[in-house]
């Protein structure tokens, strides 16, 4: 019998091969802290007004100014965080077009040319040959495919190479996006969709859970698949209609 653990790892690869509904489980600890954040939500939007007036009480050159001001950085800090939380969970209201699967990856691939260059990164392209049309929000899938790149990037501080490849698989165009990284040890593999969950000093952590949450606002998949040292493959269904 394995454990809690394997068990839920499991499940991850299980949706990715099967094509089916993901795993209610990896969205529950999302839709709580979502929850959470829109009950701070009200609240927050108080202090911040408060703080506003109150900064007219004071002159720049007052040595209350500057507490004004930390108060007045760190309440946005909040507001930034606690919203895309929130838009993690439940994406804004999605745009849906037909665009070519191609096109946005090679957009995407641009947006972070500089980053590939510096870090010296080799990038292979595996692209379906036939027509790639998939019915997508634009800037939402966009965002998906970045903020795995940008993963896949951070996991390859001494270079390496990224390797995209897209395919049809039954109803699904599957997009495979895969890094000869550092790999995700296989205790943190179940977390790594949670909310705040991450491994870097200055990591957000909220890159994958928003992600999921627009992967499977599009009726999509979103699976990973790992070895630790020998990089990481997150591979992104979505459907063909
Ligand atoms: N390609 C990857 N290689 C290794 N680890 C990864 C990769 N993608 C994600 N991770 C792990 O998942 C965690 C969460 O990722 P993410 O939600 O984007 O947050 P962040 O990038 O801010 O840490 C990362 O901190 C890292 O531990
Ligand atoms: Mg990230």
């Amino acid at each position: 019998m394995p454990d809690f653990k394997d068990e839920d790892s499991h499940e991850v690869f299980h949706n990715r091969n099967e094509g089916s509904v993901p795993s209610e489980r990896l969205a529950f600890t999302g839709r709580i802290a979502a929850g959470i954040a829109h009950e701070i939500r009200n609240p927050l939007s108080n202090v911040s007004m408060s703080v506003q007036q109150l900064k007219k009480a004071f002159t720049e050159d007052s040595p209350w100014a500057k507490h004004i001001e930390v108060i007045i950085r760190n309440t946005e800090r909040i507001n930034f965080l606690i919203t895309e939380l929130i838009n993690s969970a439940r994406p804004p209201k999605l745009n849906i077009q037909a665009h070519d699967i191609k096109s946005i990856l090679e957009n995407t691939l641009d947006s972070i040319k500089t980053k590939l260059v510096s870090q010296q990164i080799e990038v292979y392209k595996q692209y379906y040959p036939g027509f790639s049309v998939i019915h997508a929000d634009k800037e939402q899938i966009s965002r998906a495919f970045s903020n795995i790149m940008l993963n896949a990037l951070e996991s390859m501080p001494d270079g390496g190479s990224l390797t995209i490849a897209t395919e049809i698989k039954g109803d699904f165009f599957t997009v495979k996006i895969q890094d000869t990284g550092e790999g995700i040890p296989e205790e943190d593999i179940i977390r790594i969709f949670d909310p705040f969950f991450s491994t870097k000093s200055s990591g957000v952590g909220l890159g994958l859970s928003i992600c999921y949450g627009i992967v499977v606002s599009h009726g999509g998949i979103i699976g990973v698949e790992n070895e630790t040292n020998k990089g990481t493959i997150f591979t992104i269904s979505l459907p063909i209609i």
